[in-house]
């Protein structure tokens, strides 16, 4: 059977990188995105995969990164939205309406942005993946639960922007039968996103996507997961 080949947004650094990684060493043929080239190319190197110059919040950066993936291949079997911003830690009072477009913009808008250009390149996969990389602190149940750490977190506008990239999962995935969409929590894992205070390691945190990305046709779809089973809406 021919490669699986995957497409990893924010794939230069953290739990995207170790995605790209993983996925190599079970055979997937990787693209990392990267919106800054030299951290690209510089990733892609120490990976042994491809790269492609791609930030989210970018239409024609997008559109042209689909224009040039298309050049070298004929299909897309696994797209990864992965890259993501906490945006700004301001007492919720303070909020801009500034800054809640930053963090739509490369959180939900992003995702939206990458998966209207590469959805047609995947229509031809067998087996047709999306990933979308969610949190718990996007869920309501989570987050109302006082015996999780996400209880605590007062981040207003990173919340609501992954809440509302895990109701675009559900919504995409009855769109489009066909794929498996689902939305994945790493859990609070050790990256620069969070100053290397996560409590994961970088394998735990990648456990959920990597379960997601690896799904076989008959899996499912519409789910929200982390590496211990589904995660409360
Ligand atoms: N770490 C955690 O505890 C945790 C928990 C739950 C969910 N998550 C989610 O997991 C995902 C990855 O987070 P991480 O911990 O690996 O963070 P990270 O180490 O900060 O990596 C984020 C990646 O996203 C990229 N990125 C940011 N804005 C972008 C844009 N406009 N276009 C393209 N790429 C962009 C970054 O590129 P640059 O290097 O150019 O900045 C980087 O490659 C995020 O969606 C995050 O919300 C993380």
């Amino acid at each position: 059977m021919a490669d699986r080949i995957a497409l990893i947004t924010g794939g230069n650094k953290g739990l995207g990188f170790e995605t790209a990684r993983r996925l190599t060493d079970q055979g997937v043929r990787v693209y990392i995105g990267a919106r800054e080239p030299e951290r690209g190319a510089e990733a892609a190197s120490r990976l042994g995969v491809e790269w492609l110059q791609l930030d989210v919040t970018n239409e024609a950066s997008v559109l042209d990164a689909a224009a040039r993936f298309a050049e070298r291949e004929s299909r897309l079997d696994i797209l990864v939205n992965n890259a993501g911003i906490a945006g700004s830690r301001k007492p919720a009072a303070e909020l801009t309406g500034e800054d809640a477009e930053t963090v739509f913009a490369t959180n939900v808008v992003g995702p939206v942005r990458v998966m209207n250009a590469f959805i047609p390149w995947m229509k031809t996969s067998s087996n047709p993946v999306i990933v979308n990389v969610s949190s718990g602190l996007g869920s309501f149940a989570v987050t109302q639960n006082p015996q999780r750490f996400e209880s605590q977190i007062r981040m207003p506008l990173y919340c609501a922007s992954k809440s509302a990239l895990t109701m675009l999962t559900l919504q995409y995935a009855r769109a489009l039968p066909g794929f498996r969409i689902n939305a994945a929590d790493p859990g609070y894992t050790a990256t620069d996103f969070n100053g290397h205070r996560g409590e994961q390691t970088i394998e735990e945190g990648t456990e959920a996507i990597i379960q997601l990305a690896m799904l076989p046709p008959d899996g499912p779809t519409g789910t929200f997961v982390d590496r211990g089973g589904p995660v409360p809406w």
